[in-house]
């Protein structure tokens, strides 16, 4: 018998123009919590598809306990108790918790739906996790982090003996990880095997037993999790050393640029704050603070009910984001697969659209030379991993994705650049490009607003901070004064 519950070796994979793995090895033990790391586009998800069935691989030898698994499907891979919780979720909007959890594999009593035993059955899943949802809520009426939740319960369902998590964290309140880590810990202790994937490194100390690295599709080494330290996963996983992760830089503060006058839009009641030349202030706040719907608002995509938007000293009315973006104010904005990104689009498509008025003439008709230069320079200023500008943008990792969200704005003159949660599964290097394209924005003069939930990002990165609790505006904090305890009093102070 195998030491291995899984085991995989020299498994290489190639997509038209990417080889996204290159002979590596990857294998797993009974009870323990495996994490795979590497930057964006290593060929984590892709590896991860591969044991689940998704993907079929080109070479190599994929073993369970020892034996041979012959050709996989989704089916077959989840008869061998795996299962997989997707880096992007994969639910039905349309369908109810229940029906999402049992998709595919629906009860049925005389080959009619048994829509109560689903429903009887998810409940019971739902309890013993302690998600506090029911069946019956349509899965669109949920927030991210809740259908993130039911894609876990989804994937607990099949009593998996593999459970993988892609990234599974990403969209979680602190409170829902600190439950989901109590979740992991109990697997383990039932003998389950736990891969898990995220780009957020401090969480691992609480889970891992194990870490592999990858780069660039090659596999570069295992190691006891407790034999090694962060800053060497780090150096394994980009290949050097990360000296500066949060690279600030000051300048000169210019000349007012936004003020916002109470402001109230849905749940976000009388925001004021102002905005200079060459600053980058952050957003600071628990989940559900208000503060994506705070810049939503001034971006034009949620309804402003009272309030004052002033750019350069001038009032402005703006009632939808074309509004806003030919003032010069623009958003990259959370959700990427709902709103930041054409998924079926190619990338020069995805810049193109945010740029129409850049790259058409006067009466309209577009220019494709105009279109792949901007496509270029935002292929090259993010250092998007992608073998060319017609890459259709859902077959880009997850990160680089992320990049195309935030990269898609940067090329225009902007006077104000909102970002929310930018960093949002990228990898620790290409965060650091990111911090330096916010640092670029700044010297040029541009105001820079950022909504965060990552504490050190926000305190090393902004020049003020600016903290929301239940809809306002809790605190107005020069980031060289405060400390984290006081952000997070203000993020917790109801007034
Ligand atoms: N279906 C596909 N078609 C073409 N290329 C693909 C496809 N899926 C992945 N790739 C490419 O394979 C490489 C590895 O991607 P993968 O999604 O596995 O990376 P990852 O390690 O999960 O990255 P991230 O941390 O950003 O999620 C990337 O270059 C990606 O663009
Ligand atoms: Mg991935």
């Amino acid at each position: 018998m195998s030491e291995y519950i899984l085991t995989l070796e020299g498994i290489s994979k190639s997509f038209p123009g990417v080889k996204a793995l290159d002979q590596v090895s990857f294998n797993l033990k009974p009870g323990e919590v495996h994490a795979l790391l590497g930057e964006n586009g290593a060929g984590k998800s892709t590896l991860m598809k591969i044991i689940s069935g998704i993907y079929s691989y080109d070479e190599g030898t994929y073993l369970i306990n020892g034996e041979a698994v012959g050709e996989l499907t989704p089916k077959k891979a989840q008869e061998l108790g795996i299962a997989i919780i997707h880096q992007e979720l994969n639910m039905c909007q349309d369908l109810t918790v229940a029906e999402n959890m049992f998709l595919g594999r629906e009860k049925s009593r005389f080959g009619f739906l048994s829509q109560n035993e689903m429903n009887m059955e998810a409940e019971k899943i739902l309890k013993k996790l302690k998600i506090d949802l029911a069946p019956e809520t349509l899965i669109k009426k949920l927030s991210v982090s809740k259908q993130q939740m039911v894609e876990i319960a989804k994937a607990l369902s099949t009593n998996a003996r593999i459970l993988i998590m892609d990234e599974p964290t990403s969209a979680l309140t602190d409170r829902e990880i600190s439950e989901l880590f109590e979740m992991i810990h109990q697997l383990r202790a039932d003998g389950c095997a736990i891969v898990y994937i995220s780009h957020r490194l401090e969480e691992l100390e609480h889970i891992t037993d194990r870490v592999s690295i990858f780069r660039d599709g090659r596999y570069i080494t295992t190691k006891n999790f407790g034999e090694t330290t962060l800053d060497e996963i780090i150096a394994y996983m980009v290949g050097r050393e990360i000296t500066n992760k949060f690279p600030n830089v000051s300048c000169e503060k210019g000349e007012k640029i936004l003020e916002v006058k109470s402001l109230n839009s849905g749940m976000v009641k009388g925001a004021s704050f102002e905005l200079y030349k060459g600053e980058i202030v952050g957003i600071a706040g628990l989940m559900g603070a208000g503060r994506t719907e705070l810049v939503r608002a001034i971006f034009g995509a949620e309804a402003i009910e009272s309030g004052e938007i002033i750019l350069n000293g001038k009032s402005l009315n703006i009632k939808s984001p074309k509004d806003a973006i030919q003032n010069g104010i623009v958003l990259g904005p959370e959700d990427r697969k709902l709103e930041g990104l054409c998924t079926k689009l190619s990338i020069r498509e995805n810049i193109g659209l945010a740029n129409l008025d850049l790259i058409c003439n006067s009466v309209g008709v577009l220019s494709r030379s105009k279109e792949e230069a901007l496509t270029q320079k935002a292929i090259e200023n993010l250092k998007i991993k992608t073998p060319s500008a017609e890459q259709i943008a859902k077959n880009l990792s997850g990160g680089n994705q992320q990049k195309i969200v935030v990269g898609k704005w940067l090329v225009r003159n902007a006077e104000v650049v909102i970002f929310d949660e930018p960093t949002r599964g990228i990898d620790v290097a290409a965060k650091v490009e990111i911090y330096n394209i916010m640092n670029d924005l700044k010297l040029r003069g541009i105001g820079v607003l950022f909504v965060s939930s990552e504490m050190p990002e926000v305190m090393c990165m902004s020049d003020r901070i600016l903290v929301m609790c239940n809809g306002r505006i809790t605190g107005n904090l020069k980031a060289s004064e405060t400390s984290q305890d006081e952000i997070l009093k203000y993020a917790t102070k109801y007034n």
